[in-house]
């Protein structure tokens, strides 16, 4: 069995993976072998398990700038038979409950996260606990979404699903596993830096640029990612470019909305960028949720 994502993240790649391996780097495609994988927007790490699943990745570094996130990863690593047996319960008792009772028991496991002080420097048995809150609240709530309101509170409302599964334990001990030779860390993409070398393969996928007016999910936290941020990104690509780092990044293709939007076009001009087809689901109007194209950036052939 393979290491799957643990949650449901917005933006996650799943259907784009066979076109992201297509463009892989000669190198690692002929080897099979990726010396140093970096990931700085790791998310719910459905590039990660997908490569970690095919090639051999000897070190990986993967980071995002979710606290809760990286923790929930830092748990798994070294603690995921406790937080199987956490999860176990926190389902157990979800799962006997009629809709109504289950609503109640999502908001006050909301407001329990909500108000939990966490040392995000000491592991602790509060990081399981919270770990599974996480794991919970990503499985329960509406779309599986994650944002926070400008207080930085966790915001999301109730989903109504018929059977989540809350505790997957087969996975979490495939997902340990696939962590064994990786350095997990929270903190901004530029962060990453510090471990980009010329030997690296490093795989970026931001937070989208908004489609529309109405896009509500690049709201991953209260800090946001807006224009001025993809700008930033660029210039980190143009560093680790000089690296000497193979480098493949994904984005919305603006396009979709206005074929006069060139924002990535210029942003990236000195690269290769490429359009592919795609689908997107998280859109709160299903109309909306038709084909539209990815942008695929590369530095190398
Ligand atoms: C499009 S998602 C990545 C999805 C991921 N590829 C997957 O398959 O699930 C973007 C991620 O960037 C993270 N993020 C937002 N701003 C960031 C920043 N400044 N530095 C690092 N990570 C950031 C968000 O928490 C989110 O997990």
């Amino acid at each position: 069995m393979n290491a799957k994502p643990f949650v449901k993240w917005a933006g996650g790649k799943g259907q784009l993976l066979g076109e992201l391996e297509n463009r892989l780097p000669s190198e690692i495609l002929q080897s099979k072998t990726i010396h140093r994988y970096v990931e700085p927007f790791v998310g719910g790490g459905a590039m990660f398990f997908f490569l970690n699943n095919r090639y051999k990745i000897q070190e990986s570094y993967l980071s995002d700038n979710n606290e809760d996130l990286i923790l929930t990863y830092k748990v798994i690593k070294c603690n995921a038979k406790e937080l199987a047996e956490e999860l176990l319960e926190l389902e157990t008792s979800y799962l006997d409950k009629s809709e109504d009772k289950r609503k109640d028991n999502y908001y006050r496991i909301r407001e329990s996260y909500n108000s939990q002080e966490i040392d995000y420097q000491t592991n602790s048995l509060e990081w399981i606990k919270r770990a599974a809150y996480f794991i919970f609240l990503n499985k329960t709530c509406f779309n599986g979404l994650y944002r926070q309101n400008s207080k930085g509170l966790f915001n999301v409302p109730f989903g109504r699903y018929k059977n989540p599964t809350i505790c997957d334990e087969k996975n979490l001990n495939q997902v340990k596993i696939a962590l064994e030779k990786t350095s997990i860390f929270h903190g901004d993409f530029t962060q990453s830096s510090d471990f980009i070398d010329d030997k690296s393969f490093v795989y970026l996928d931001p937070p989208y640029r908004p489609l529309n007016k109405t896009s509500y999910f690049t709201n991953y936290s209260k800090e946001g990612f807006n224009d001025d941020t993809q700008k930033e990104l660029a210039d980190f690509f143009k560093e680790m470019n000089h690296k000497g780092a193979k480098l493949m990044l994904s984005n919305s293709d603006p396009k979709n909305q206005d074929e006069h939007d060139k924002f990535f076009d210029v942003l990236y001009k000195d690269f290769k960028l490429e359009r592919i087809p795609a689908k997107r689901n998280i859109n709160r109007d299903a109309s909306r949720r038709g084909k539209i194209n990815e942008l695929v950036v590369r530095n190398y052939p």
